[in-house]
């Protein structure tokens, strides 16, 4: 189906004849794609449609007030963070991070190599080291995941390698693929076939191959196919980095993620997570073999040349691994599943909520020029969501994002479900699971 024809059918608003990705190349000489960027922006503030980077007032609670462009306050329940177990405005993470922060100060002003590790940083990894559970493992923390991810792949993968990507890897996956300056290959994404034959075409070569996947993907909410990927890259003596930023605390035993659910765990030589998302604060972190952890603690230039985490954030990390790893974590798990079945369950059939079975619960609306509208729409009426549209996923798949999380009560999923209905019937979204492009 060409899903451009069937979102255009009303009249659009006159700046929908862009879209964002229109500005990303050099439009020549000068800077004309800056200017051309900056006089689109002007008129989708003018026209009072500029819905992104709204500022939140409080914190990201399921239901947040918002300071709009233009006009008074507005109360939005909110699909839209990360924030999936409640973390961030948990009153005893929040307290950690108030004790963290009288005992450090604000910041840590400096590299962790050099004056900025304080002790805090280094009970935060040695409780990561023992979550996980696995021998002779070590744990290097990053200032974010994407610095987590640039930082340990382009450490590990030297010129000449191979950085071997699923298709749909998150964006600092492909950075660091970059940034390492490696030969880069993608595979369809979740397909073995097509990573055995990638694999086949770059083994002679006899450098070192890196395959990188995620545990929930994120555009989707589907799971990396890590059963079958973890042994097809080690035949090929690849190693095997999973990026889990979207699963920590939230799926798998007592909260490990998916490559411990699917019992492969034990043979992920890199796996990636962030403290942005469940965890309620910033910031990520490489478990690795202990040889590895130290030498991404040094090579990693975005771990080097940046500095630590904040020790206050840290503690109330530290607390958020205690709450999330024992049995709040188990009553918050078996929550945000409920909670996130019973919305897909609302949806399902009356728009395309693509793959998805987890948490993360896309609606595929299909052309990016409908992005801004539908962004003001839903917040008209009340609902605060994550809009992906191209480049961040292909052309004419462009999809809300609602993240269930265990905090949601059911009126505030019957009512998030009732607005995106709405929206779909407004702007005509297909009703149709429509194959995206692997
Ligand atoms: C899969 C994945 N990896 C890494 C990151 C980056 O994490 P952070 O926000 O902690 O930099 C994200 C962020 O959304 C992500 O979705």
């Amino acid at each position: 189906m060409d899903s451009s024809k069937h979102n255009n059918s009303r009249p659009l608003p006159p700046y929908t004849r862009y879209t964002m990705d229109m500005f990303f190349t050099s439009a020549g000489e000068g800077d004309a794609e800056i200017t051309k960027f900056n006089e689109w922006r002007v008129e989708v503030h003018d026209a009072n449609a500029y819905s992104f980077e709204v500022p939140h007032l409080g914190a990201q609670r399921t239901e947040v007030q918002v300071r709009p462009v233009s006009g008074p306050d507005i109360n939005l329940i909110s699909f839209a963070s990360y924030n999936y177990l409640g973390y961030s405005y948990h009153p005893e993470v929040v307290e950690a991070a108030k004790a963290a922060l009288d005992q450090y100060g604000l910041g840590a002003t400096g590299s962790p190599v050099l004056n900025g590790t304080f002790q805090i940083h280094m009970d935060l990894e040695q409780q990561l080291v023992d979550f996980f559970g696995l021998p002779g493992r070590g744990c290097t923390t990053f200032s974010s995941g994407y610095g987590a991810n640039i930082g340990v792949i382009s450490a590990y993968i030297h010129k000449g390698d191979y950085v071997v990507l699923d298709r749909r890897s998150h964006a600092s996956l492909f950075d660091g693929a970059i940034l390492s300056r490696g030969n880069i290959k993608l595979f369809r994404h979740n397909d073995m076939d097509h990573l055995k034959s990638v694999l086949e075409s770059i083994t002679g070569h006899k450098r070192r191959i890196l395959v990188c996947t995620e545990g929930v993907f994120s555009a989707d909410g589907d799971e990396g196919n890590l059963v079958d990927l973890v042994p097809l890259a080690k035949s090929y003596g690849a190693a095997v980095l999973v990026d889990e930023a979207h699963t920590l605390l939230v799926s798998g035993p007592g909260g490990r993620g998916i490559a411990a659910e699917q019992g492969v765990l034990e043979d992920v030589d890199m796996l990636i997570g962030t403290f942005s998302k469940s965890f309620g604060g910033v910031g990520g972190f490489l478990l690795a073999s202990q040889q590895l952890s130290f030498y991404v603690r040094f090579y990693a230039r975005s771990r080097m040349f940046s500095c630590a985490i904040d020790p206050a954030v840290t503690g109330g990390i530290i607390k958020a691994l205690e709450l999330g790893s024992g049995p709040d974590g188990h009553a918050k798990r078996k929550r945000i599943m409920e909670n996130a079945d019973y919305l897909r369950n609302k949806l399902e059939g009356k728009v395309d909520t693509g793959p998805s079975h987890t948490w993360i619960i896309p609606v595929i609306y299909g052309h990016e020029r409908i992005t801004i509208p539908l962004s003001n729409y839903l917040q008209d009426h009340g609902l605060d969501t994550s809009l992906m549209t191209f480049p961040a996923v292909p052309k004419n798949v462009s999809r809300i994002r609602l993240f269930v999380t265990s905090e949601h009560t059911r009126e505030q999923l019957d009512r998030g479900a009732e607005i995106v209905l709405d929206a779909a019937r407004h702007f005509e979204f297909s009703t149709e699971f429509q194959e995206q492009p692997a």
